[in-house]
């Protein structure tokens, strides 16, 4: 089993932007954007796309979903082709990820860490090292650094040694996490993505009425940033120190209010009733940590409530035992329309029809 996000809409991401209706001046404002797969499909369909997370890897991976040809022109490196091509080229280089994160930590930290081959965590080191160089040389920028971090993730991704997630790595090896690294360039749209991103907290992310803000907050107690640590640390090219047998980096400043069952009804409430956007979509689960007439009932404060039922989604399945169960978890999205667009919504008629 490759990577699997947890909590990852990619499978109903259409049926969450049909509820959206048509770009209608406003942006799509993904504020958990995570893997950015509800934002791409916005983006797809001509949405001017804003994404947020606060794990700064969440927030790359998202760019990368979304951009197209127009916002990554990689000029100064000769395309975009030619810059994959290069970082696969790159002679690799024993660093933090070798030290730490593949069987050579037994030497270093006297743990000895499977999550990468040391021919692959030296190849990431090195993949790695000259993308940051590229960008301290103003090779590249912002977007095109995104993108190409977004790549080496899914590179990594591709080879980790790993049930699921980086929580913890395999005992024995799998044949793909023996195979070599290599960054497969994605295919981009011939188009220019009107993307805004950035590194927040969401209470922290600007709306304006004329927006549609999007919300899929995490639902359980698992938190992203101890799950997805090693993911963080590539991002971010850095030597954190890191322990325990997992080698996990300090992750608890960016631990998630909405992952703890006693926080999550009121930031649930505060982020609804706190929002300026026009129309809010809030993904939630039966599974989670509120109970759904609870979460309704707090936010028919905010406005108007509608319930979607989302389609079953195969639920996370970590091991053949419980594929079998064929369990599946019940989403929903909940529709808020606050309070003051109620009445402006008298003056639109077509608005109002298209969110009916
Ligand atoms: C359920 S996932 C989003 C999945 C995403 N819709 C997708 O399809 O990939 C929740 C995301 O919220 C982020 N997150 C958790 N707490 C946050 C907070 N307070 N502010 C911003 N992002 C947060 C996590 O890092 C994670 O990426």
């Amino acid at each position: 089993m490759g990577v699997r996000y947890i909590g990852s809409k990619a499978r109903v991401a259409e049926a969450i932007v049909d509820l959206a209706g048509p770009p209608d001046g406003g942006r799509f404002v993904d504020a958990f954007s995570g893997t950015g797969a509800v934002a791409a499909v916005a983006a797809n369909r001509g949405w001017a796309v804003t994404v947020n997370d606060s794990l700064p890897s969440a927030v790359s991976m998202s760019v990368g979903a979304i951009v197209g040809l127009g916002n990554v022109s990689f000029a100064r490196l000769g395309g975009y082709f030619r810059a994959v091509e290069m970082l696969n080229a790159v002679t690799p280089h024993a660093g933090f990820l070798h030290a730490e994160y593949s069987p050579a930590s037994k030497h270093h930290s006297g743990v000895e860490r499977k999550y990468f081959t040391e021919a692959n965590a030296a190849k990431l080191d090195a993949m790695r090292s000259l993308i940051r160089r590229w960008d301290s040389a103003g090779e590249i920028d912002v977007t095109e650094e995104h993108l190409l971090l977004a790549d080496l993730m899914q590179a990594a991704n591709g080879v980790a040694n790993i049930s699921g997630t980086y929580g913890c790595f395999l005992k024995d090896w799998t044949s793909t996490a023996l195979r070599s690294v290599s960054v497969v360039p994605r295919f981009l749209p011939q188009r220019t993505t009107d993307v805004v991103a950035s590194v927040k907290d969401v209470f922290a992310v600007p709306t304006t009425t004329q927006d549609t803000v999007y919300f899929d907050p995490p639902y359980t107690k698992r938190q992203y940033s101890a799950y997805y640590h090693l993911l963080e640390t590539l991002h971010a090219g850095d030597s954190p120190d890191v322990g325990g047998v997992t080698g996990l980096r300090p992750w608890q400043s960016k631990a998630s209010d909405f992952s703890y069952k006693t926080r999550a009804l009121d930031a649930l409430t505060r982020l609804v009733l706190g929002t300026k956007a026009s129309r809010v979509l809030l993904s939630y689960s039966n599974e989670g940590h509120v109970h759904q007439a609870h979460l309704v009932n707090a936010l028919t404060e905010a406005g108007s409530v509608t319930l979607h039922p989302i389609q079953q989604i195969g639920r996370y399945r970590p091991n053949a035992r419980a594929s079998a169960s064929g369990d599946t978890v019940s989403e929903y999205v909940i529709e808020v329309m606050p309070v003051q667009l109620n009445v402006a919504a008298i003056n639109e008629p077509i608005r109002s029809a298209a969110t009916a």
